[in-house]
């Protein structure tokens, strides 16, 4: 863990409620934008409290996954399953049923990607929890969406929206993949900048802080989401500066 911050409780339930990292989310009051819709007292997934397009919600509303059922979900972790790795760790697909988010077999259901802390990552719980304060709570067309989380023991996953395309990244970069054409780069960057904006002009001014092409993912039909949330932070508030010396 890179941060300092130490993981006392080990029940999935009693996560959102001491989320409390500094300058996140989760030290706003409750007049910051509530909208309709919270995490149920279980910790599951509230099924009356969907997302609309464009909202901020006052507490994360998060489906709580245990790590056998991301494990189901995702095959096992197999190798196969992997979508991509970055400085948190692997990012696998799995399959849950759309209505309940239980996994299920034989690649039915929602596909969804599934990130898991690799126990050697420089990025760790304060940047997972950042991920769950800024993503549980913002929703936006052209934000990624963040289904759920799971922290047993030392395990610490994030369960995402699948996004068919993956990421710009590869896109431009990956050797084999066909050149987007000038008219998909555009949508791209037009949908990335829709993101920053509704980020910016958000009551709480939302700065992201790691706007790069492994973080503009890509759906089906080419609709940028920005992705990555750890790194954020929110902008100043009174005499809270949003100035950092903190070395990235
Ligand atoms: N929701 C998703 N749907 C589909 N693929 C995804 C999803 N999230 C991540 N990926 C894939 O996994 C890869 C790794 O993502 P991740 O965010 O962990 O790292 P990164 O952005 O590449 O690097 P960094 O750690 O520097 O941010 C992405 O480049 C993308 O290909
Ligand atoms: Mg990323």
């Amino acid at each position: 863990m890179t941060s300092g911050t130490t993981m006392t409780s080990k029940t999935s339930d009693s996560i959102t409620t001491s989320l409390s990292t500094k300058g996140k989310l989760s030290s706003v009051g409750s007049s910051f934008m509530a909208s309709a819709g919270s995490r149920n007292t279980s910790g599951g997934f509230d099924e009356g409290a969907k997302y609309s397009d464009d909202q901020i919600l006052e507490a994360p509303n998060l489906r709580t996954f245990t790590f056998i059922e991301l494990k189901t979900a995702t095959k096992n972790f197999r190798p196969d399953s992997v979508l991509g790795e970055g400085g948190f760790g692997r990012v696998y697909k799995g399959w849950v049923d759309e209505k309940t988010m239980a996994p299920t077999k034989n690649d039915t259901g929602m596909v969804v990607a599934v990130k898991k802390l690799n126990s050697e990552s420089m990025q760790g719980f304060e940047e997972w929890q950042s991920e769950i304060n800024f993503l549980g709570r913002l929703s936006h067309p052209n934000l990624v969406k963040l289904l759920g989380y799971c922290w047993e023991d030392k395990e610490l996953l994030l369960v995402y929206e699948f996004m068919a395309k993956g990421s710009l990244e590869n896109h431009l970069f990956r050797r084999g993949c066909a050149p987007l054409s000038w008219e998909l780069r555009l949508k791209i960057a037009i949908g990335a900048a829709r993101g920053l904006a509704f980020l910016h002009a958000s009551e709480k001014q939302v700065i992201y802080r790691d706007f790069k092409a492994s973080n503009i993912l890509l759906d089906a039909n080419y609709n940028a989401k920005l992705s990555d949330f750890g790194p954020a932070k929110l902008g100043p508030t009174g005499s809270n500066s949003h100035i950092t010396t903190r070395v990235m």
